[in-house]
């Protein structure tokens, strides 16, 4: 299928905070960076290079392929611009699609509309080709048509990932706020952390950071763990060089660590969880799993980093009780964490100044629509107390 060679735009989509670690892996995997947003990075490549894309990308969401830009004023003339795509070439017989949309255009109040356009179009287009309909509807685990419409200018993608990329498959359990897989791999790409020191996360919830840290120290691929993706179901996709693609970047990777990954939280349920989800992603035996109070958490004294996620609290009273652990992190790191780098992930600023020390960096992060901050303490002899 000659459409799988043939260059185009392609977008990537991320948390936004993100772009920044984005832009760092797609130049790293050789792909030009042609413009970064707020949650997106623009390359360019063929289909075919989305499979690499999709496998190995860390901290994007979804990978999208550009089929189409147009100047779009009306639904009816979205309608004409989506007809006019050779959608018989991508859509096989038989198949089943789905369009997802962002809409930002005041003519329309509600972006469904959009999608049930463009939805149509394809539909009627394939029908008049092929005198037969498409199966479409809601899900995204098979061929995914991304619209994107704003202002006066009209984009057409497919959706190469279908599902979204933090949607590893390792997650088998999830407990209170979990963070999301791709922002726990920005976390770990924004610390110091190389590989070679240790990598210490109390508070460990489900087990994200220590998973996404053994994976990056470890070079192995994050979408080797998922077995679907949109661009599986395209017309063409040629299955036997999917399979050596994959030989090969499972081939590339390493199968030890020289530093050590330690994980606890002191809920037992939380450790249990963590050590399930770790197996699935295939790092358990690069993990040291313990439940404790994060203050007992065992710290080795050749250095690395520390990074806790706790809870932010939402409640008054949740915010009364967090002030003293907030404070109990802040002697943690001073008492324990000599010659470390600390990390904080936090949605709440006021909480972090009870840590007592001064930061040494802040990135701003998105965990959903919470603005986060990722603080770092340089955590040297005799640190520097807090402002
Ligand atoms: C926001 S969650 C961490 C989520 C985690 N990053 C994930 O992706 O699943 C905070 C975790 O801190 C744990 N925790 C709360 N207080 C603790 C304490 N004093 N010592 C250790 N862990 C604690 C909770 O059990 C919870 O799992």
């Amino acid at each position: 299928m000659p459409f799988w060679i043939k260059k185009s735009r392609i977008v990537i989509t991320c948390a936004k905070g993100t772009p920044p670690f984005l832009k760092q892996e797609i130049f790293s995997l050789g792909f030009p960076v042609l413009s970064a947003g707020k949650a997106e990075v623009e390359t360019e490549g063929t289909l075919e290079d989305t499979l690499r894309l999709n496998l190995l990308v860390r901290t994007g969401q979804r990978v999208l392929f550009l089929l189409e830009s147009f100047d779009v004023k009306s639904p009816d003339e979205l309608y004409k611009r989506i007809s006019r795509i050779n959608w018989e070439d991508y859509i096989p017989e038989g198949s089943y699609f789905s369009v997802t949309s962002s809409v930002y255009n005041p003519s329309i109040k509600d972006s469904r509309f959009a999608n049930v356009k463009c939805k149509d179009a394809i539909v009627d287009r394939i029908k008049e080709k092929r005198g037969q309909r498409p199966d479409t509807g809601p899900e995204r685990n098979r061929i995914v048509v991304h619209l994107y419409w704003k202002g006066n200018i009209g984009q057409v993608f497919l959706d190469t990932s279908g599902e979204p990329l933090s949607k590893r498959g390792y997650r088998m359990i999830s407990l209170k706020a979990p963070m999301q897989e791709t922002l726990a791999a920005a976390v770990v790409l924004a610390s110091a952390w190389v590989g070679g020191g240790n990598f210490i996360n109390p508070m460990c919830g489900s087990g994200t950071l220590a998973i996404e840290a053994a994976l990056i120290a470890l070079g192995r691929a994050p979408g080797l763990l998922r077995s679907n993706y949109g661009f599986m179901h395209l017309k063409g996709f040629d299955e036997s060089s999917w399979k050596v693609l994959r030989r090969k970047i499972r081939a590339d990777s390493k199968d030890w660590l020289s530093g050590r990954i330690i994980a606890t939280d002191i809920g037992q349920q939380a450790v249990e969880a963590a050590k399930k989800n770790a197996m699935t992603a295939g790092v358990d035996r690069f993990i040291e799993f313990g439940v404790c109070d994060f203050s007992q958490t065992p710290v080795p004294t050749n250095g690395g980093v520390v990074i806790l996620n706790p809870e932010y609290g939402e409640r008054m009273g949740e915010i009364e009780n967090l002030k003293e652990t907030y404070k109990r992190i802040g002697d943690f790191f001073k008492k324990k964490c000599q010659g470390y780098k600390g990390y904080i992930f936090t949605g709440n600023l006021d909480l972090a100044k009870k840590v007592g020390l001064r930061t040494d960096r802040r990135i701003i992060f998105f965990n959903g629509p919470i603005e986060c901050r990722l603080l770092e303490y340089d955590l040297y002899e005799g640190s520097k107390t807090g402002k």
